[in-house]
């Protein structure tokens, strides 16, 4: 589908990145003082063990959590400065895909893929571009089908279809294939990173999974809030 999509993905650049929870005694930093630097278009694995900070970061990444200290450059663009007006656009912009896949149960599949672009006028030129992301996540024909009717990869499949509606310049996926057995898991990384490829967009991955984390270009370890460990998977990237 879409191979001349001209969607290209995010630059990234994270300085000083901050993020504090409770004081005092129970005071913990999800985010300690993050620096590092995602080129467009790559796909990034973001390990660790629970409680590390993956999901700090990818929400901090996402703007759906507020920095304390530091700076996230998209495209040039301090996010942790913007506005509330531009700063809703901003997250409209990014894909999330989270590990319970937060379908809607009572719309069918074809209008949970819309749901984001719903309220927008030109929701109507989305439906064609719905049809081909689940025909592009193998769930051609089951447009109409409510999510309840669905296998938990499929579930998955349609929550990333959802993701790319918008045609995002950066996809966060936070530990997608937690809630799947390692088949159904693997398969939807693969589609995740395929389409992330095809579309230039820049991924980030949350996943406890290393199998996963060798798909994507390059990794991030992460331990009490920092990033311990960068390493690439090729040797063009990272
Ligand atoms: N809303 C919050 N309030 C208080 N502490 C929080 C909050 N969110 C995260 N934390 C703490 O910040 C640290 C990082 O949490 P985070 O959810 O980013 O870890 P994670 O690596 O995603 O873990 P998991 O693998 O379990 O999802 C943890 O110690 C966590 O308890
Ligand atoms: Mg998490």
């Amino acid at each position: 589908m879409c191979a001349t999509d001209p969607t290209a993905g995010a630059a990234i650049e994270v300085t000083g990145l901050t993020r504090v929870f409770g004081r005092g005694e129970a005071r913990i930093a999800g985010a300690d003082d993050i620096t590092l630097s995602i080129p467009a278009g790559q796909s990034v694995a973001v390990t660790g063990r629970s409680g590390s900070g993956k999901s700090t970061l990818l929400h901090l990444l996402g703007a759906i959590e507020r920095a304390d200290a530091g700076t996230v450059l998209v495209d040039g663009d301090d996010i942790t400065a913007l506005r509330r007006k531009r700063l809703t656009a901003y997250r409209r912009s990014v894909g999330f895909v989270f590990q319970r896949f937060h379908l809607l149960p009572a719309l069918t599949v074809l209008d949970n893929v819309l749901a984001p672009v719903l309220p927008r006028r030109a929701a109507y030129d989305k439906h064609e571009r719905a049809r081909e992301l689940l025909r592009a996540v193998g769930l051609e024909g089951r447009e109409n089908a409510h999510p309840g009717q669905l296998s938990g990869g499929q579930q998955q499949r349609v929550a990333l279809a959802r993701a790319l509606i918008g045609t995002p310049r950066l996809l966060l996926a936070d530990e997608p294939t937690g809630a799947l057995d390692s088949a159904t898991g693997a398969a939807v990384m693969d589609l995740i990173i395929r389409l992330g490829r095809e579309h230039g967009t820049t991924v980030l991955i949350a996943t406890h999974e290393e199998a996963v984390a060798e798909g994507c270009d390059r990794r991030l370890r992460m331990q009490d809030g920092r990033v311990i460990a960068d390493v690439g998977n090729r040797d063009d990237t990272a």
